[in-house]
């Protein structure tokens, strides 16, 4: 039985408050998975009262779905909600949030729990912790004190670490929930099913019958509209950094001894440390980065990255990201992994794509170039979620011809499929006190330990191209050359999870 809490946001009324995060707690409402017990405080630098905010943050606000809820549900969620204004970079200025944690807290009887979600800008990830312990309220004799915070979590490794340090001062490491929503999405989270909920994988993944992991991040929209952000992140930092080495960790960790968040934790952890840096003069080889030039995408213009407002004509943020790396470990050694992420390519789409090696002595013809004879796992994380194993079937008639054909399976098609929202599940996890899918401060400053030669490597050596691709393409040619193998290509995914070469959807 879930305790009773308050659950505090600061940043209520922003962008991420208003599409993922009231959204996200009303599901969780009409699932009847909250406790009766329940309240929310907004709070924020905008002078609102609890009904203005009921109405522009639930009533008023797009993202929520109303469906499957009667009026009397949506009063009801509403009336849970409130609001105070608090002047957020003035300490002092917390006694507002502070006594209107008192008054909730004895009227909704939440027994002193209070979950913090930051979901500000970074410059407050250390003001408001301070703040919060100023007024006492970062621990307590009678109930628990919990942090979420929002990524970027620093900016490189030495700003990760005075981060975690200066939380810590606060909070201690079982308190603190660092969200990378990717971890939230039942798809990332499969990947550890599949690998460890069944016999026949494991004893295959490995070096000697892998021969690379490719692992794709998609996105067929641009940055127009949040350039300002996204040209002192790029890429790099904003997907690779968290989403993709998390993704990372799952496909490629040792199994751990129980489910319990340390026990996965400490082997994500592993892999982070195993991973073989990039040192500065290798990112030329091993890092290919792009940026997205105007381009006719459905018969419409579509203006170039430099081309927004917000970006320098001379910008070298990248818009588009693939590396080449190994992991030195006993299961890995040798094997390549190769990541990549864009903006405005053809489709939206995240996959992995394990290829195993063929077989040791080829026997059969194939039947067109598609009938590879490798087998490829995909574990489509989004959209159409899912996994395909492809493998060679005899194409029926004489002679003994091979052909690749798809063995499925789609979430979509599981009875009682609601894929929840990746917010619904780590805001229930952080209320109920489970670690396992938030990040680790190791972890994410091992990453950054990672990241950062690339970056130095990038702003220091100008002879580094930033390759130019047009809007809605796979990215730059040149990053299918990073692929061992002669004529071998990353594989490029399509809106359905399986490719069918007489049809595609992009
Ligand atoms: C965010 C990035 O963390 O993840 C965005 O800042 C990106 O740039 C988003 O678009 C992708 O998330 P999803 O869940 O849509 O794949």
């Amino acid at each position: 039985m879930m305790q009773p809490l308050i659950l505090v946001i600061f940043g209520a009324s922003g962008d991420l408050s208003k599409r993922k995060l009231i959204p996200a707690v009303f599901e969780l409402f009409k699932d009847k998975l909250l406790p009766d017990n329940f309240a929310i405080l907004g709070v924020s630098r905008t002078a609102y009262s609890d009904d203005e905010f009921r109405k522009k943050l639930f009533y008023d606000n797009e993202h929520v779905n109303f469906k499957q809820s009667d009026s009397e549900v949506q009063v009801r969620f509403a009336s849970k909600l409130f609001y105070t204004s608090v002047q957020t970079s003035d300490i002092e200025d917390y006694v507002k949030a502070k006594d209107r944690l008192a008054e909730l807290d004895a009227k909704y009887k939440t027994a002193g729990n209070y979950m913090f979600y930051l979901s500000t800008p970074p410059s407050l990830y250390e003001t408001i912790p301070k703040a919060l312990a100023r007024h006492g309220l970062n621990q307590s004799e009678r109930g628990w004190r919990r942090l979420v915070i929002e990524k970027p979590f620093g900016h490189d490794e030495t700003s990760a670490k005075a981060l975690n340090k200066a939380l810590l001062q606060y909070f201690t490491e079982e308190n603190l929930y660092r969200i990378d929503h990717y971890l939230g999405k039942e798809t990332v989270q499969n990947l550890l099913v599949t690998r460890f909920g069944n016999g026949i994988f494991e004893p295959l993944w490995n070096r000697n019958y892998i021969e690379r992991i490719e692992i794709t991040a998609a996105e067929s929209v641009g940055v127009k509209g949040r350039a300002g952000y996204y040209d002192k992140s790029g890429a790099l930092k904003d997907m690779v950094q968290n989403h993709l080495l998390q993704i990372v960790s799952h496909v490629a960790m040792e199994a751990p001894i129980n489910a319990d968040a340390s026990a996965i934790r400490s082997e994500k952890l592993k892999v982070f440390q195993s991973i073989r840096p990039i040192k500065k003069e290798e990112v030329a080889k091993y890092v290919i980065r792009g940026q997205y030039i105007a381009s006719e995408i459905f018969g419409e213009m579509v203006e170039g990255y430099r081309e927004h407002d917000d970006v320098p004509a001379n910008s070298k943020t990248e818009t588009y990201v693939a590396l080449k790396f190994y992991i030195d470990n006993w299961r890995w050694a040798g094997v390549p992994f190769y990541i990549r992420t864009g903006k405005y390519l053809p489709t939206k789409v995240t996959e992995v794509v394990v290829t195993f090696k063929t077989p040791p002595h080829p026997l059969f013809k194939r039947q067109s170039e598609y009938d590879d004879q490798n087998n490829q796992l995909i574990m489509r994380i989004q959209p159409d979620e899912g996994i395909a194993l492809q493998f060679g079937m005899k194409v029926p008639g004489q002679g003994f011809k091979v052909k690749s054909v798809n063995m499925e399976f789609h979430y979509s098609e599981l009875i009682d499929s609601h894929l929840p929202e990746a917010y619904e599940r780590l805001i229930l996890d952080c209320m109920r006190g489970d670690a396992t899918l938030y990040a680790h401060g190791e972890s994410v400053e091992s990453a950054w330990r990672f990241i950062d030669p690339i970056v130095e490597a990038w702003r220091e050596d100008e002879s580094i191209p930033v390759y130019g691709y047009p809007a809605g393409t796979w990215g730059p040619d040149i990053a299918d050359e990073m692929i061992d193998g002669e004529g071998e290509t990353w594989y490029n995914p399509y809106k359905a999870l399986t490719r069918d070469v007489n049809f595609c959807v992009l």
